[in-house]
């Protein structure tokens, strides 16, 4: 599988790919990192590791049309087939979205359907956990399709929430579980284990998918 990672920020998803690919856990090559913010961490991470970066702001392109086509010249440049979004804020444009569809994800730092959709990211997603009294959260690996964090969901672990949780704090028992699930699932994908039938995801054991 070879995996293009994107990422805004600091990066520790990546990070956590990135070690599941060395240690051989994930039977993947990160062939590139974009990032639309030429300060991310993650871009960082990446040159370390000496894996190729780009930077590519929806903003510098003349249409939707104009920056799809410079993401996909990327992604075919380095013959990407598989994506993981790792603290992505932008959306991904639907010709991007098609192009790999089934063959992209996102991670969330909540237990979707729950405290998803557009504008819950980040730490206003534990906020609005926090806000709202829930006694479980989690983290959510899922497809991604047209809109915000609705795709067919893939891995789900449950993290409590504890009376005097801040959402930093929140936001840090949360991140240890997704450097957990991500590599696990992605690892999934690239054992051919998972199969998609409407919105219902099926995790073959490792003999099926092999037979
Ligand atoms: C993670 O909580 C991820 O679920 C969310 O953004 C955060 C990114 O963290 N989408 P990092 O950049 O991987 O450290």
């Amino acid at each position: 599988m070879r995996l293009a990672i994107f990422a805004s920020g600091d990066g520790s998803n990546f990070q956590a790919l990135a070690d599941a690919c060395s240690s051989g856990d994930l039977p993947a090559h990160i062939a590139l990192c974009v990032s639309n913010n030429s300060r991310a961490r993650a871009l960082e991470r990446a040159r370390s590791l000496n894996i190729p970066t780009a930077v590519l702001s929806p903003t510098e392109f003349a249409d939707e049309d104009d920056y799809s086509e410079q993401l996909l010249d990327e992604l075919y440049a380095k013959e990407v087939d598989f994506v993981a979004l790792a603290g992505y804020l932008k959306k991904i444009p639907r010709r991007v979205v098609h192009a790999y569809r089934g063959r992209m994800v996102n991670i969330h730092p909540a237990l979707l359907p729950a405290f998803g959709g557009e504008g819950l990211y980040g730490i206003r997603v534990h906020r609005a956990v926090l806000n709202y009294g829930a006694r479980w959260t989690g983290a959510t690996v899922h497809l991604v399709d047209d809109e915000y964090d609705t795709g067919p969901i893939v891995l789900q672990m449950p993290a409590p929430v504890y009376p005097d949780d801040t959402p930093e704090r929140l936001a840090e028992r949360v991140l240890e579980i997704e450097h957990r699930i991500y590599p696990q699932a992605l690892r999934l994908f690239a054992q051919r284990r998972v199969q998609v039938e409407d919105r219902r995801v099926h995790i073959l054991t490792a003999a099926t998918a092999a037979a």
